[in-house]
């Protein structure tokens, strides 16, 4: 049997929280062999209703769970940890400003932070899914000095998962058989989905598609707004999505996605010109528990177009904080 991996969830009481622990625990997202011991972050207030989510898990016997822990102290909650999916974050409320949720979050990712670099892990991969994820996940990053900063990210898988859904749609194939899909930039309606690159069965998806139409005014805006049709029509925001794109993202991480190409968003080494240590959604492929971008894509005139919007909003997302940090 292997050694158990310490896994952290913040904001565990909440609904992403209710939708990703159980599928940890059973094993989905570190593989079917690895023990997991969950140690749950979440406010005093939500302290009771953790302990019931703790008492369901409890009543699943998973075989895989070797312990679990609720703790509404980050240092307690992070002590060792291996892996951090950060959920836990203010939601903007009426009359809030993006600037007053970008400060409110900026606090809890900084607490979160400094406690990572005190007491995880030093290996620790950290997952940001709380908005604005990117942002968030940049200044985590900032405030873990002592951790490496290619071990924060921010989850764009979600949009990841959208687009290849959207294009399955479009095309009339199957979602498995989709390759070489991406998504550029902010998780937000800035993103920039790509499928200039993608095939299905060998076949290039942009000839089978040939529709610059559709791609615009159809696929862009379908997937950079699906976060706000979904909030539209369940009246609350994606929660089995999210937490299911979380599970893909750790689990690809960790165990590799042999060759095949998935969406982080990661801190920039600089390419592609986007400036380093910007959180940025770039496609990676991941092998031995590291990610790498995937280098040497050609960027067309309409595709650096989206990126300068994207990246300039995450500019001005970072400069927002800059005070902060
Ligand atoms: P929710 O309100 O149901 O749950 C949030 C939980 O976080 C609550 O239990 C709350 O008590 C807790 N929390 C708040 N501040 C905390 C702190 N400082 N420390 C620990 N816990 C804290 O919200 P949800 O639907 O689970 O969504 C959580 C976040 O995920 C939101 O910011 C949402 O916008 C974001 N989200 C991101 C993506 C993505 O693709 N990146 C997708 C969906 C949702
Ligand atoms: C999503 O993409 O579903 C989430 O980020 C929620 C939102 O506010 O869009």
């Amino acid at each position: 049997m292997k050694a158990p991996v310490r896994v952290a969830v913040t904001g565990a009481a909440g609904q992403i929280g209710y939708a990703l622990l159980f599928r940890i625990a059973s094993g989905e997202m570190l593989g079917k062999d690895q023990p997991v011991i969950l140690q749950l972050l979440d406010l005093p207030q939500a302290q009771d209703a953790l302990k019931g989510v703790m008492m369901e898990l409890q009543d699943c016997a998973f075989p895989l769970l070797a312990g679990m822990t609720a703790s509404d102290d980050p240092e307690v909650a992070f002590k060792d940890i291996q892996v951090a999916i950060l959920v836990g974050a203010r939601p903007r409320s009426k009359g809030m400003e993006r600037s007053d949720l970008l400060a409110a979050n900026a606090e809890i990712f900084t607490v979160q932070g400094r406690a990572l670099n005190k007491v995880a892990d030093r290996n620790v991969k950290v997952l940001v899914v709380g908005n604005p994820a990117n942002t968030n996940a940049y200044i985590a990053m900032k405030s873990a000095p002592d951790l490496n900063p290619r071990n924060f990210t921010a989850m764009l898988r979600l949009d990841h998962n959208r687009a290849l859904s959207q294009v399955a749609e479009k095309t009339g194939k199957a979602v498995a058989d989709i390759r070489k899909l991406c998504v550029w930039g902010n998780h937000s309606p800035t993103m920039y989905a790509d499928y200039r690159y993608a095939t299905i069965n060998g076949e290039n998806v942009k000839d089978l598609i040939n529709d610059q139409e559709w791609n615009a005014n159809v696929f862009l805006p379908t997937v950079g707004k699906r976060g706000a049709a979904i909030i539209e029509a369940r009246g609350l925001s994606s929660a089995a999505s999210a937490a299911n794109a979380a599970i893909d993202h750790i689990h690809d991480w960790w165990l590799g996605t042999n060759g095949e190409w998935v969406t982080m968003g990661i801190p920039s080494d600089g390419s592609y010109g986007i400036p380093e240590g910007t959180m940025f959604g770039f496609p990676v492929t991941c092998a031995n528990g590291e990610y790498e971008i995937v280098k040497g894509l050609e960027i067309d005139e309409f595709s650096q177009k989206y990126i300068n919007i994207t990246l300039d909003e995450l500019e001005q997302e970072k400069a927002g904080v800059a005070h902060l940090l």
